[in-house]
């Protein structure tokens, strides 16, 4: 998997991930996040050629504009990588509607739609890989994270529907399941200790391997825990 758009680069899991693919010099990469300044510096770290692409995904026609652009920079996608993800925890009837809206459009609707625009192509050629990072949480229903649990189990079911659709059409759609990752995420807010948490690296690496992962063998989901499990 060469050509790459990656979500969510400018930050945690897809910062590692994009800076760790991206120092393999004959990758491509097309790198999207909201903040040009982190997007660039993540850019900067990268020995491979790279473009940027800065948008607010809950948007799905900037999600449409953003593979159009991957697309005609790349050449051809070889692999999708949705990262962009956002959680925002509390009791389900103190959370405004908009953080509701919010998750779930950031987190189940921006991957449909990328996703959405990318697979033609895909199926076109016979050949291409969806990766979506998703969360523990989208088979274990924590308390006060009603949306993002939501969000994550319903791409779940999506990837999994999907993939039953695709797969013999030559395209793979893969689930990454991390647990706890030390990444800003949980900046600003209570958090489980730090040093337990897996780090973003590991995911990135484990990530890493599903997309390469040669053909003759379909690594559909990898569940990450950190060692001690849920923290
Ligand atoms: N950290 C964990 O414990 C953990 C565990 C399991 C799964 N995950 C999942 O891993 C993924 C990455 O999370 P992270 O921990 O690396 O968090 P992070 O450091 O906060 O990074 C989130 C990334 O998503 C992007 N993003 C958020 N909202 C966006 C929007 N509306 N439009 C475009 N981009 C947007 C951010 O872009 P900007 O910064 O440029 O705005 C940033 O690049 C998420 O899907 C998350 O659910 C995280």
């Amino acid at each position: 998997m060469r050509r790459l758009l990656i979500t969510g680069a400018s930050s945690g899991i897809g910062r590692a991930f994009a800076i760790h693919v991206g120092r393999e010099t004959d990758r491509r990469l097309v790198l999207a996040g909201r903040s040009e300044t982190r997007l660039e510096d993540v850019a900067s770290r990268c020995a491979c050629p790279v473009e940027t692409f800065i948008g607010d995904l809950d948007d799905p026609v900037v999600a449409r504009r953003l593979v159009a652009f991957a697309e005609e920079r790349l050449g051809r996608l070889d692999g999708l990588v949705n990262v962009a993800g956002n959680a925002e925890y509390g009791p389900y009837d103190e959370l405004p509607w908009s953080s509701v809206e919010g998750q779930i459009a950031i987190n189940l609707l921006a991957p449909m739609a990328t996703t959405h625009a990318a697979l033609p192509a895909m199926l076109a050629r016979g050949s291409g890989r969806i990766l979506n990072v998703l969360s523990i949480a989208a088979v274990h229903p924590f308390p006060f994270a009603g949306p993002y649990v939501a969000a994550k189990a319903g791409l779940l079911a999506f990837s999994r529907s999907l993939n039953a659709e695709v797969r013999k059409r030559g395209v793979r759609v893969q689930c990454v399941l991390p647990g706890a990752t030390d990444s800003p995420l949980w900046d600003g807010g209570d958090h489980p200790p730090r040093e337990k948490m897996l780090t973003c690296r590991a995911v990135a690496e484990t990530m890493r391997d599903a997309l390469d992962a040669p053909d003759d063998r379909a690594l559909d989901e990898i569940v990450l825990m950190p060692p001690e499990g849920i923290l």
